[in-house]
């Protein structure tokens, strides 16, 4: 079966060879849709015939959102830390532990139940690939169940058994390192594509993050890093070092960390939702993008530091708070979550790759920023089928 969207005002393509800019954009255009991939793109004027036809209207249609970084297993919430920060108390990641306890206590059809929730919330503001990590058990089989139960929701795992020392491991973090490279990463390898670090003081050292991020790469996980959130430190150059996909925050960066991830495949993932969440101050977006980086946008969805699952409120706080310009922005919400997920058949409109296609209830992409709040999606397409 296949499907002409046409009278599309304005589409984002994320190809510069189908259109004009890095967002590759065509006005009056058209996109056929056969099976789960975008079989063409161009000019509706010279569309060719299709089973089906949809009139968007003159609306803009961009590729679903990219969501790098989540995580969506977890049970209760933190809205009592979340007042205590809005009165003026600092975020401390400590809170972490008050949802490792509420996490081990759900059963696996509540952890499921709240990941499908959150995927549902997401795909209604137009994200149509989620990443989802581990991280809220901390005991081999809490990990392991997070990822299985997140696996079943999407290919985008990442094994985070490394988000802080388990509170048994108190006193032992070598320990619960050994646990994390050991015992724990054989459970939970079966079930990630990804192995991630909290990187960060308080959390793992350089040298701990090593570790784990080797040991996951040795049984096949690619890695991403949790680097340089709460301060400077080690993590950017390890993740570009041992080649991660994505380093995750780069909140607080030296010239030398821009520089590393200028000169490599590692894509700087920024989540405007936790400095917004935490009232701290925005990464540089415009250092990143000035240095020739490549830079993610996505939700970090956590009930701690950031409880959105909006790409939509991402993308408008990126350019109103970060100095990203709305064609950046949404550039990075798409194809940059791609990259920072090693994905070349999402993120863009381009025949071949998968028909996850958003349809706003708006002429422009740009007004993803210039109407921040407000809800813009008309209508979704997941690998070709119609979600929403
Ligand atoms: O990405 N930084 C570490 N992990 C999460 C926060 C987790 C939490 O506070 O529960 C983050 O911001
Ligand atoms: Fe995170």
């Amino acid at each position: 079966m296949s499907l002409l969207i046409t009278n599309i005002g304005s589409l984002v393509t994320n190809d510069p060879a189908l259109g004009e800019g890095p967002l590759g954009l065509l006005a009056d255009a058209a996109v056929v849709v056969d099976g789960e991939r975008i079989a063409w793109v161009g000019p509706a004027a010279a569309a060719p015939a299709a089973d089906e036809r949809y009139d968007a209207a003159g609306r803009a249609l961009l590729p679903g959102f990219v969501d790098s970084h989540a995580h969506l297993v977890f049970a209760g919430d933190r809205t009592a830390e979340f007042n205590a920060r809005m009165s003026g108390q600092a975020y401390t990641a400590g809170g972490i532990r008050t949802t490792v306890a509420a996490t081990r206590a759900a059963t696996d059809a509540e952890l499921d139940a709240n990941v499908t929730r959150f995927l549902a919330e997401a795909l209604r503001q137009g994200t149509t690939t989620v990443e989802c990590k581990s991280g809220y058990g901390l005991t081999v089989a809490d990990e392991a169940r997070a990822l299985r139960i997140a696996a079943a929701h999407t290919p985008e795992t990442t094994y985070l058994g490394a988000h802080v020392v388990a509170p048994e491991f108190a006193d032992d973090p070598a320990g619960y390192v050994d646990l994390v490279t050991g015992e724990m990463l054989d459970a939970c390898a079966p079930h990630a594509r990804w192995v991630d670090v909290f990187c960060e003081r308080g959390a793992f050292d350089g040298d701990q993050a090593r570790a784990v991020l080797t040991a996951g790469a040795k049984r096949g996980l690619t890695p991403r890093v949790h680097a340089n959130q709460l301060s400077y430190g080690p993590g950017v150059q390890l993740a570009v070092e041992l080649g991660a996909a994505s380093a995750d925050h780069c909140t607080h960066l030296t010239d030398e960390d821009v520089a590393a991830l200028a000169g490599s495949g590692t894509v700087a993932t920024l989540l405007p939702g936790a400095e917004f969440s935490t009232r701290a101050a925005y990464p540089n977006a415009r250092r990143l993008l000035d240095a020739g980086a490549t830079v993610a946008l996505s939700t970090d969805c956590n009930p701690g530091s950031s409880f959105t699952t909006s790409m939509a409120f991402c993308v408008a706080v990126a350019v109103r708070e970060m100095a990203m310009t709305p064609d950046e922005a949404v550039h990075a919400a798409t194809e940059g979550g791609a990259r920072a997920l090693r994905r070349t058949d999402v993120g863009r409109v381009t025949p071949g790759g998968r028909a996850d296609l958003l349809l706003l209830d708006a002429p422009s992409h740009v007004h993803l920023a210039y109407r921040p709040g407000v809800p813009l999606t008309a209508a979704v397409w997941r690998a070709g089928v119609r979600a929403l």
